[in-house]
C-alpha cells in the first residue's frame, strides 16, 4: 500500500469523512484513519443515526397507542418487539456506514484501519487492532477526532446500570425507571425514547432550565410539553453520588436552592452532562496547543499550532458540538489546505432536538442580543392558528423570530414543531442571505403547509399576521398561547377558530 499522501485525515466522523471526499475531489491524494471497525464516527454508530431510529420507532409506536384510535384507526394489541426494534437501528447504521465505504472507493480515498496519531512531523502511525504499527507520511494532516462523553468526577459509567448515551441505544429491555442526568439534547431524546416506550424517566438538571442555549420562551414551553409526556423533572438539582447496589441504581441529589437532599432509586442512570473533546494522550508529545476548553488551538484556517497540521469538528472549541458544522469545517479545510477560500459562517448553525415536537433554532437568543446590547423586535406564530398542524394534530408550538429593531434583518429564528428540524433549513438560508422579515413575508409559502407558520412569523414581526390576531396587552406572560391572543378574542385558546 502507497505509504505517502496529500493529506490524511485522523477520523472518519462526519467531520472527518467529508473531509477526505471533499479533498479527494479538490485532487488530493487522501487517506482516512480509522479505529472503529465501521466509517461514520460517533454520529453514524453511537450518536445521531442509531438515536434517530429509536425515536422514530418510539414515536410510531407511541401513536398507536395515543393518536391513532383519535384518527379512527383503531389497533389492538400493538406491542413493542424491542430486539426487533435494535435490530432495525443496526441495520440503518449498518447502511449508512457501508454508504460512506462505498463513497470512499468511489472517491479513490485510502481507508487506514486502526488508532492513528501524529508520531512526529508529517508522520501518522496507524496502530492495528493487533498492535502492529505503521507509519505514512502526509504533507498535511487533518485531526477530526471528535468528542467522548464528560462524567461527573466520583461517577463511573460501567455501560451497564450507569450508561452513556452508547449505552442507553442498547438496552435489551425497557428500564421501568430511567434516571436521566442532564436536560441537553441527548438527555431530552433518549428521555423520550425509553418514556414513549414505558419507562418512568426523570430528568436531572443543574440549572433552573432545560436545553441551556436555547431562547428561554421555548425552553419553558419545551418542558411544559415533556411534562404532559410523563417525563418528570427535577430542575436545580446537583447529583452528588451514584452507587450501584444490586441491580438497582441509587442516585443521591442537592437542590441547588433549599440545599435539601434527596434520593431516587432507578434500574437505570444516563449520564448526558456534555461531551469533551476526544484527545489521546500523544497530542501533548505530539506539541500541538490546547486551549482552556482542552481542545485544540486553531485559528481562522483551522490551523494548529503546528504548521500543516488542521483540527476540526468537536475537537476545537469553535462553533457547537455539532455534526453539520464539523461536515462544513471538514469541507472549508479541505479548500483551505488545496490554496481556497474555505469558510464557515458560525452566526447561521442550525441546532435541532429529534423530539415530538421538534425544537430547532438558528442564529441568536434573546438573551445574546441583551448581552451585545442590540436592539431587536419579535413575531411569534403558534401552531395553534396553522391549519396543516390543525389537521394533523400538531397544535404544539411556535415560530418565534427575532430581528434587528432598526434593519429588519433576521437575527436568530427558534421553532417547536412536528418539523421543526425540516423547517428550521428555511431560515438558515434566509440568514445566510441576510434577509429581513419583510423578505420572509413576501415570500409564498405553500398552502397547506407547516411553513406558513414562519411567513406568519414573520408578518407577526410587523403586527400583521393573517390568521391571528395579537395580543393587545402587552404584559408579559410566559405562556405562548396568550401572547397571541388579542383581549375579548372570540377565539378562544383551547379551543381555537383559525381561518384557512
Ligand atoms: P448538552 O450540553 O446538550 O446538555 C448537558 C446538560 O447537562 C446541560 O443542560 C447541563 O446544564 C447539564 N449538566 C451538566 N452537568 C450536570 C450535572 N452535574 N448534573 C446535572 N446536570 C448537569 O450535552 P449532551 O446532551 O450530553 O450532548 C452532548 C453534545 O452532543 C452536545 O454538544 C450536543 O450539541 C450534541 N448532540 C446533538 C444532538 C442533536 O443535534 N440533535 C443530539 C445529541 C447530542
Amino acid at each position: 500500500m502507497d505509504s505517502k499522501f496529500d493529506v490524511i485525515v485522523i477520523g472518519s466522523g462526519p467531520g472527518g469523512y467529508v473531509c477526505a471526499i471533499r479533498c479527494s475531489q479538490l485532487g488530493l491524494k487522501t487517506a482516512c484513519v480509522e479505529s472503529r471497525p465501521t466509517l461514520g464516527g460517533t454520529c453514524l454508530n453511537v450518536g445521531c443515526i442509531p438515536s434517530k431510529s429509536l425515536l422514530n420507532s418510539s414515536a410510531m409506536y407511541q401513536k398507536t397507542q395515543k393518536e391513532f384510535n383519535n384518527l379512527g384507526i383503531e389497533i389492538s394489541n400493538a406491542k413493542i418487539n424491542l430486539s426487533k426494534m435494535m435490530s432495525n437501528k443496526d441495520r440503518s447504521v449498518l447502511t449508512l456506514t457501508k454508504g460512506v465505504e462505498f463513497l470512499f472507493k468511489k472517491n479513490k480515498i485510502t481507508h487506514l484501519k486502526g488508532k492513528g496519531y501524529i508520531s512526529s512531523k508529517g508522520t501518522v502511525t496507524v496502530e492495528d487492532q493487533s498492535g502492529k504499527k505503521n507509519n505514512y507520511t502526509a504533507k498535511n494532516i487533518v485531526i477530526a477526532t471528535g468528542s467522548i462523553t464528560s462524567s461527573i468526577p466520583g461517577i463511573k459509567i460501567d455501560e451497564k446500570n450507569v450508561v452513556s448515551s452508547t449505552g442507553a441505544l442498547s438496552f435489551d429491555k425497557i428500564p421501568k425507571d430511567l434516571t436521566v442526568i442532564g436536560g441537553g439534547y441527548i438527555g431530552l431524546e433518549l428521555s423520550s425514547v425509553w418514556s414513549r416506550l414505558g419507562a418512568n424517566v426523570t430528568v436531572v438538571e443543574y440549572l433552573d432550565h432545560i436545553i441551556p442555549g436555547m431562547d428561554q420562551d421555548i425552553s419553558e414551553e419545551f418542558k411544559k410539553i415533556l411534562t404532559k409526556q410523563g417525563i418528570n423533572f427535577k430542575l436545580d438539582s446537583k447529583v452528588t453520588g451514584v452507587k450501584t447496589v444490586r441491580n438497582e441504581v441509587i442516585i443521591d441529589l442537592i437542590n441547588n436552592k433549599n440545599k435539601k437532599a434527596e434520593q431516587i432509586k432507578s434500574d437505570k442512570v444516563l449520564v448526558a452532562i456534555g461531551r469533551k473533546a476526544n484527545l489521546g494522550e500523544d497530542i501533548s508529545k505530539s506539541g500541538i496547543l490546547l486551549d482552556q476548553q482542552k481542545k485544540i488551538k486553531v485559528n481562522d484556517k483551522f490551523e494548529t499550532s503546528i504548521k500543516n497540521v488542521y483540527a476540526i469538528g468537536d475537537v476545537i472549541a469553535k462553533g457547537p458540538m455539532l455534526a453539520h458544522k464539523a461536515e462544513d469545517e471538514g469541507i472549508a479545510v479541505a479548500e483551505i489546505i488545496s490554496g481556497q477560500a474555505g469558510h464557515v459562517n458560525y452566526d447561521v448553525i442550525p441546532s435541532v432536538i429529534y423530539t415530538s415536537p421538534e425544537v430547532a433554532s438558528v442564529g441568536k437568543t434573546e438573551k445574546q442580543l441583551k448581552m451585545e446590547n442590540i436592539k431587536y423586535k419579535i413575531g411569534k406564530f403558534p401552531f395553534l392558528a396553522n391549519s396543516r398542524a390543525k389537521v394533523n394534530n400538531q397544535t404544539e408550538g411556535f415560530v418565534k423570530i427575532i430581528v434587528d429593531e432598526k434593519t429588519d434583518k433576521v437575527l436568530g429564528v427558534s421553532i417547536i414543531s412536528a418539523v421543526a428540524g425540516t423547517m428550521i433549513a428555511e431560515l438558515a438560508l434566509a440568514m445566510e442571505f441576510g434577509a429581513s422579515s419583510e423578505d420572509i413575508a413576501r415570500t409564498c409559502h405553500a398552502h397547506p403547509t407547516h411553513s406558513e407558520a414562519v411567513k406568519e412569523a414573520a408578518l407577526a414581526v410587523d403586527k400583521r399576521p393573517i390568521h391571528f390576531l395579537i395580543f393587545k396587552n402587552d404584559k408579559k406572560s410566559n405562556d405562548p398561547s396568550s401572547w397571541f391572543w388579542q383581549k375579548n378574542s372570540p377565539i378562544n385558546t383551547t379551543n381555537p377558530k383559525t381561518l384557512t
